[in-house]
């Protein structure tokens, strides 16, 4: 396709003007889509976002380009950084080419060449505005092999920064932090001079995970306001940056939102004609807040070829039911129990594998332990099957404790210094599998357990972060190597899918600490956290789910007795709670009472029955005052139906709950409105709940869409850590 020399890329309702001009493209424009504009419409965007020339700073306006560095007067974060052995560290690039396509989805693509004849690099990179929004950017670079000149010398990275410039009225940042037990706590500040910049050295993005660096107009929500957020797709180190200078960010920008690998030194070092891909970092805009955003990100990841088509089954995982204790007769009551009240998939936590009797070893031997199944798993995966459940197993392959036959067999095969290990975590190390026979050993052993058992499903657990990650190279020194050991997971995942194409694979890490879209390419379900309290879940789920859309978000309903927090929880609160996601049991079935266990079965089978909705509706969050109450849902595509939870997290000072509004329905339609109670009813706080809640309670109450969406319903107080189900209908 011919270039023009202003290209806009539309998709999804979202806009990116490029003017490819100059030496190097600027970005004039990413956000709202502007409509068809003419060319000279496009040339009057271009020749109007031409800011002031400043006094006491560069003698032409300051621009912010598609790969913003020095030798075009910017002072910022640069698009890259490196050195060519001490050398050419002032880098040059220029536009060498573009090309502009379209997808057969729709998509809008863009692929702009630049060279960099000081660092003797080649650079490409692509946008691709997808159907959803969502702006994916691509980024390569490679030192060139044909100029004689410099091609002995190495190009040392430091790193790639993926930027894209936003307008002055971005005003605030959220972006999440956490630990175990409480991943993706939201965090809110205002944007200041400076940089911002949260950097990810784990080896994973971990339980702090920044997640999506959101910059947004004041006081965006879930509902309202225009927010532009990034996301890097990958499961290694880590970098993002809000960064507001005072000259701007070229034209009418002020702040840049970007985000990349983070590199340590030396990582990447291109010899002539290698090639550093950048992990792919997804930009999304909406003017409807951070629903706007999550909706674009769960379309995204539903438009995956690999997305799941089957119904989402109900899973037991027996971690919390039995932790280390495996007895294949307690096992086997277990199951017959969960396939009793409709669990589909039984899943056999960490403790089968040899020496596995604690967690202090182990780890690495991915053998099954004789002494504990002297049969092999065979007699609790065949009995599962027979149920008519599928079959789990927990591994975790990227470690080893040293207490096992592995790190005694190949100690030179654990990720770490040479000149010694630093302090374990949680008693284990880190297997280096991007060593190839480390990665051909933990191939060979989970293609035979899965081939061997007929396992369905691989909870992929990652319990440790990768302090220290180096590894020797040929020449005996040590090496950086998360990027190694990143690269080295997913080709051990993609090999794997290759050989058995059904298995399905969740991504755990001591929790939720590797959620990312790299490896949701990879995976099916994310474990969000080790925390199974409904009220800490109600806040983990919420924000899980600004990402991940629900059906591959776990929820697991577990004892009364939360096991991380000691908190009680009532069960209707737990059962609710568990719904909204891909569900599950985290609980010993065997010693529940017959009425638990009868709760238990109709809960499945209200699961089973919303699961349609809950797994193909969009999300939905009220903006709601204060923190106490919170209400979320997710409505249908065609909007005829909705499942809502109206949950109290703590007591607040006012008596009523006043008039809520429930997102996402449609203003002209009918609806009706009921109280699914099967699992509880909520305990209130108030002498008689407003009359239509006693009404929905025993049938349909029928409620006009414009009262539900724009006037709102009178809506109960409950007491604190109580939910209630909400179901509508068109009528
Ligand atoms: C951490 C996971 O998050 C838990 O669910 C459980 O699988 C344990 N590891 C097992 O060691």
């Amino acid at each position: 396709m011919d270039v023009p020399a202003v290209v806009a890329l539309r998709a999804g309702g979202v806009g990116v003007v490029v003017d490819l001009t100059g030496e190097v493209p600027k970005v004039l424009h990413w956000g709202r889509d502007l409509g068809e504009l003419s060319t000279a419409g496009l040339e009057a965007l271009a020749f109007t976002a031409i800011p002031a020339t400043l006094n006491n700073a560069v003698d032409v306006p300051p621009t912010f380009s598609l790969w913003a560095n020095e030798s075009q007067g910017w002072l910022g974060t640069p698009a890259h950084e490196g050195h060519l052995e001490g050398r050419a560290t002032a880098s040059h690039p220029r536009l060498a080419g573009a090309e502009q396509s379209r997808g057969p989805d729709g998509s809008a693509e863009l692929m702009v060449r630049l060279c960099d004849d000081v660092s003797d690099v080649d650079i490409l990179v692509t946008y691709r505005l997808d159907p959803t929004g969502i702006l994916a950017v691509d980024t390569e670079m490679t030192r060139r092999s044909a100029t004689l000149l410099k091609s002995d010398l190495r190009y040392h990275l430091a790193g790639v920064s993926t930027m894209l410039p936003l307008p002055r009225r971005a005003t605030e940042i959220l972006d999440f932090t956490g630990k175990w037990c409480r991943e993706r706590a939201p965090q809110r500040r205002p944007v200041t001079f400076g940089s911002y910049v949260r950097e990810v050295r784990r080896g994973k993005p971990g339980h702090d995970s920044p997640y999506l660096l959101t910059v947004g107009t004041s006081g965006f929500g879930f509902r309202e306001g225009e927010a532009w957020a990034v996301h890097v797709g990958w499961s290694g180190n880590q970098r993002y940056l809000a960064e507001q200078l005072p000259e701007g960010a070229g034209g009418t920008h002020a702040v840049v939102l970007g985000a990349g690998e983070l590199l340590r030194p030396g990582e990447v070092s291109l010899e002539a004609g290698q090639t550093y891909a950048a992990p792919t970092c997804y930009f999304a805009w909406s003017d409807r807040g951070l629903d706007g955003l999550s909706d674009r990100f769960h379309e995204l990841l539903r438009a995956r070829g690999t997305h799941p088509k089957t119904p989402r089954p109900l899973v037991l995982n027996t971690w919390e039911a039995v932790y280390f204790d495996h007895d294949l007769d307690r096992l086997l009551g277990l199951a017959e129990k969960a396939a009793e009240v409709g669990v589909e998939r039984l899943v056999l936590d960490d403790g089968w594998f040899r020496g596995r009797r604690d967690d202090t070893a182990g780890l690495g031997d991915w053998y099954v332990d004789a002494k504990v199944w002297p049969h092999g798993l065979s007699p609790l995966a065949d009995r599962v099957h027979e149920l008519g459940m599928q079959f789990g197993l927990w591994v975790e392959p990227e470690m080893i404790n040293l207490d096992s036959q592995l790190a005694r067999e190949h100690p030179e095969w654990i990720l770490g210094p040479s000149g010694g290990l630093g302090p374990p975590q949680r008693h284990q190390y880190v297997l280096n599998i991007a060593n190839e026979q480390a990665w051909a050993y933990l191939l060979e052993r989970l293609d035979t357990l899965v081939g061997e058992y007929s396992i369905d499903y691989l909870k992929w657990d990652h319990n440790r972060d990768l302090h220290e990650a180096v590894c020797r190279g040929a020449d005996g020194l040590d090496r950086p190597g998360v990027r190694a050991q990143t690269l080295a997971l997913y080709r051990l995942l993609d090999a794997l899918r290759e050989r058995h194409p059904a298995l399905e694979i969740e991504s755990c890490a001591g929790g939720g600490g590797r959620i990312d879209l790299g490896i949701l390419a990879r995976t099916d379900r994310v474990w969000p956290s080790d925390c199974n309290d409904p009220l800490e879940r109600q806040l983990i789920q919420r924000w899980t789910g600004q990402l991940v859309p629900p059906e591959l978000v776990a929820t697991h309903v577990s004892a009364a007795q939360a096991h991380t927090t000691h908190r009680h929880a009532a069960q209707s609160f737990r059962l609710i709670t568990a719904l909204f996601g891909h569900a599950g049991i985290e609980a010993d079935l065997t010693r529940s009472s017959a009425q638990e266990l009868e709760i238990f079965t109709t809960w499945a089978a209200l699961y089973r029955e919303l699961r349609p909705l809950l797994h193909q509706g969009r999300v939905v969050r009220a903006d709601l005052v204060g923190e106490a109450t919170v209400l979320h849902g997710v409505v249908s595509p065609d909007r005829t139906a909705a499942l809502f939870c109206w949950a109290r997290l703590a007591t607040s000072s006012e008596g009523q709950a006043g008039q809520v509004i429930f997102p996402g329905l449609a203003s002209d339609r009918d609806y009706r409105v009921r109280i699914r109670g099967e699992v509880g009813h909520p305990s209130m706080f108030q002498v008689a709940p407003p009359p239509w809640v006693s009404r929905a309670f025993e049938g349909w109450v029928p409620v006009p869409g414009a009262v539900l969406r724009l006037a709102g319903l009178a809506m109960p107080t409950l007491n604190p850590e109580q939910a209630m189900l909400l179901e509508i209908r068109a009528a």
